[in-house]
């Protein structure tokens, strides 16, 4: 298990004991306060936005045009905008730290 930091909607931060080899969305939609994922990780809603701390964007791969297509479409897009269903969490993000998006 890897630590995984992450900050709900209400601001409060949470260590999570993440699972390397899964995506970010399916660590996080377990969580009471984490993502809904409504589509299960097609890249077809949204559901799974988060914002990635500045200082870990450079570490991650960069995002597909399916991804920036949808995150465009974003009333809450911000520069470090990313839909966790295309991030891999992999050993070297030990102690990545995302923020749950508000709903749309
Ligand atoms: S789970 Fe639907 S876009 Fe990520």
């Amino acid at each position: 298990m890897t630590l995984l930091r992450v900050v709900d909607r209400d601001g409060h931060e949470h260590e999570v004991d993440a699972n390397t080899g899964f995506t970010l969305m399916e660590n996080l939609r377990d969580l009471d306060y984490g993502v809904g994922a409504i589509c299960g990780g097609m890249c077809a809603c949204a559901t799974c936005h988060v914002y990635v701390d500045p200082a870990w964007l450079a570490k991650l791969p960069a995002a597909q045009s399916d991804e920036t297509d949808l995150l465009r479409d974003l009333s809450t897009r911000r520069e470090n905008s990313r839909l966790s269903c295309q991030l891999k969490f992999t050993p070297d993000l030990a102690g990545l730290k995302v923020e749950i998006a508000p709903d749309e």
